[in-house]
């Protein structure tokens, strides 16, 4: 039986990850973090001191990059738990710097494919237009940019209304990278249903896309 295709894109901070594993888990099918595969990559290429322009340099050494999963899902790279580092604040900016890179965009969107070839939910910025234009179902998951905040500021433990501020401008700086990166760039396509998860608990957004789910496989 052909396993479904699902997408989830969306800004920073808008619940992409958590309702892609929530609802992987409901339909028994693989969730594939695609910002899990560019923070390593970034991890990887920065501990070498390769830089973000250094093409030929980025390719080399890609060909000694393996990724792969625990048991508990935690991102192995080169057989190393790597976890903690590549969720670091300092590595999301490498990881958002190195994305600009088009190899490392080439081998990231390669990957994801090969993941995805026996079905999956796919979690991104461009998982429904570039990686898998294909996908059974795609979702756009949006929120409220004061709540995204929030939500980054409880997951890395940051309470000074100072450093919040600081955040919220991190948040919509991305935002505004995300949307501006050439073919690569985030964006709702027009087969995408857009769910707007401000408000939501955890629980109800992963209902949405599961109800949305179950919809398409009974069509
Ligand atoms: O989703 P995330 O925050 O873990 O992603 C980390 C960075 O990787 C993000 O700043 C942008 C980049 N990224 C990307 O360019 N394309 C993707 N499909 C996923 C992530």
């Amino acid at each position: 039986m052909k396993k479904i295709v699902i997408t989830i894109d969306g800004p920073s901070g808008s619940g992409k990850g958590t309702t892609a594993r929530g609802v992987a888990k409901l339909l028994s099918i693989p969730h594939i973090d695609s910002g899990s595969i560019y923070r390593t990559m970034a991890y990887y290429l920065r501990t070498q001191d390769i830089k973000e322009e250094d093409g030929e340099a980025i390719k080399e050494a890609l060909e000694d990059f393996h990724i792969n999963y625990s048991e508990v899902g935690h991102v192995l790279l080169n057989d190393k738990d790597v976890e903690k580092e590549i969720r670091s604040r300092e590595n999301s900016t490498y990881a958002f710097q190195y994305s600009r890179s088009p190899i490392v965009r080439e081998n990231a969107t390669r990957l994801q494919r090969e993941l995805l070839e026996h079905g999956g939910i796919l979690d991104g910025r461009d998982a429904g237009s570039v990686v898998a234009p294909f996908a059974d179902l795609k979702i756009y998951l949006d929120c409220d940019v004061n709540e995204r905040t929030r939500r980054r500021a409880k997951q890395h433990n940051i309470t000074d209304p100072k450093e919040i501020e600081v955040l919220r401008k991190e948040i919509l700086d991305r935002d505004d990278a995300d949307m501006n990166k050439g073919d690569a760039s985030l964006q709702m396509m027009p087969d995408s249903v857009r769910v707007d998860t401000s408000g939501m608990t955890v629980d109800e957004q992963v209902d949405a896309v599961y109800q949305l789910a179950l919809s398409k496989m009974n069509q």
